[in-house]
């Protein structure tokens, strides 16, 4: 007997590449049934019959279904794969764009654009883990959707449960580029890292023997250029990694996420960007372009081979993560947000935290980090209070929270320049948050 795993958000641009390494395990991960699911049928439909295709090369046992309903595609499965965009990629651009406008830091996950990026998303994201939750009790439920901050967050007041995780590649692609400038076989550093999600610090690096060799890391880092291979043909992602350089060359100390840049350097983040040419679009005329290219291909020559489909570092995080809950006893290392509880004992034990877990069929155990120093705290505590902030906003309809979320985040500071993004922002929101829109409107009276 196989495996049933249902992919929600089946049309993301990431549905193919994790499905072609997700058949590719054979014995190893031997699935029955895929059930996908997106609530914008259409943009499933291309992925949804290429989907058949691969299977059909790849994995001939198999079986793939396109669910009429979030609760068919949930019902009696194994592994719920979480992947939506709620808003799509149109909804992205105006997360990036608006706060430019304020002259604010435009980013998908972090800033203005990443806390109203979460709250558009919250209630789709109870909504799929309640229906997992209710008609598959025993599943795993993965989550890989943005902003996993703020998503954890929310699904952490209704369920305590060491089955539903959010699952991030950006510190897996840093390990890769870490592993490479140290001449490292992949997979060989063990991480030790604190932080929220998109908002952390690689404290240790061990190698193999043991040694710890971030200081060395730091080093190499500074001097020269590391992308991962996957991104070395994007330029925004070139020049994230060149900051990473500048950020160790600014600070003593841990290593930083990539995304730390956008809370290191808002000013001059906001200075090199393009209001009307932000991410979203690049990747509309990149990714997007070549996805929907390559589905075509495979639909019209009825099979994958030669169509130019690969796999991807998230696909692989990802199959890796089901690897380590196929084993009651490897227990295996992942950097996942979860519940502080005293782990880093001088901060909130409430807080959601991204801290090394262990990974094994029974669930998630969290590993003890310790004390963090408190520039790290400070910077952890505004950030947390913010998302925390625009959860609670969303969960009460309360726009005084949001606009205090709004207020503390390090990317905007200002009242009135808080309030008058917010306002922008809600008009735009306002199919996903029809309340705190109405409210909204009076907040600039
Ligand atoms: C990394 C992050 C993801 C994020 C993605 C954006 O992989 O971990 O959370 O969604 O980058 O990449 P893109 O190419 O869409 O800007
Ligand atoms: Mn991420």
């Amino acid at each position: 007997m196989g495996y049933v795993v249902s992919i929600i958000g089946g049309g993301s641009l990431y549905t193919l590449p994790l499905l072609q390494t997700l058949c590719s395990h054979g014995d190893g991960f031997p699935i029955d049934r895929i059930l996908m699911y997106d609530n914008d049928k259409d943009r499933q439909r291309p992925r949804y019959m290429a989907a058949k295709i691969l299977v059909k090369d790849m994995s001939p046992h198999t079986e793939v279904f396109e669910a009429e309903s979030l609760e068919k595609a949930v019902k009696n499965v194994d592994y719920v794969l979480v992947q939506i965009r709620t808003g799509g990629l149109d909804m992205r651009e105006a997360d990036e764009k608006i706060p430019l406008l304020y002259g604010c830091v435009g980013q998908e996950t972090c800033g203005a654009g990443g806390l109203m990026y979460g709250m558009r998303s919250i209630k789709d994201t109870l909504e799929i883990t309640d229906a997992a939750r209710r008609l598959s009790p025993g599943s795993w439920v993965i989550n890989f959707s943005n902003p996993a901050s703020v998503l954890a967050e929310a699904v952490r007041r209704y369920w305590d449960d060491g089955k539903i995780v959010y699952l991030c590649d950006m510190t897996v692609l840093m390990l890769d580029v870490f592993e490479s400038v140290l001449g490292l076989q992949k997979g060989e550093l063990r991480p030790r890292y604190f932080g929220l999600n998109h908002f952390g610090w690689f404290t240790n690096l061990y190698d193999k023997s043991g040694r710890d060799r971030l200081e060395e890391l730091r080093k190499l880092l500074i001097q020269g250029d590391a992308v991962p291979a996957e991104l070395k043909g994007d330029e925004d992602w070139v020049s994230t990694f060149r900051r990473l350089g500048r950020m160790l060359k600014d600070f003593d100390g841990y290593i930083p996420s990539t995304y730390l840049q956008y809370y290191y350097y808002p000013e001059e983040i906001v200075k090199s960007s393009d209001p009307q040419n932000t991410r979203a679009h690049i990747v509309k005329k990149t990714k997007e372009k070549r996805v929907e290219n390559i589905c075509s291909n495979i639909i019209h020559r009825s099979t994958t081979a030669g169509s130019g489909l690969g796999t991807n570092g998230s696909g692989k995080y990802i199959m890796d993560f089901i690897e380590a809950t196929l084993h009651p006893d490897e227990n295996r290392e992942f950097l996942i947000p979860v519940k502080n509880g005293g782990a880093i004992p001088n901060l909130d034990r409430d807080a959601t935290v991204e801290i090394p877990c262990i990974v094994s069929r029974d669930g998630v155990r969290k590993l003890f980090v310790g004390e963090v120093p408190h520039f790290y705290k400070g910077l952890i505590e505004n950030q947390y209070a913010s998302e925390r902030l625009v959860v609670d906003g969303v969960l009460e309809n309360d726009l005084d929270k949001c606009l205090k979320g709004f207020v503390l985040n390090r990317t905007i500071g200002d009242i009135n320049t808080a309030k008058a993004l917010l306002t922008d922002m809600l008009a735009q929101n306002k199919e996903w948050l029809p309340e705190l829109y109405e409210r909204s409107r009076r907040l600039l009276e």
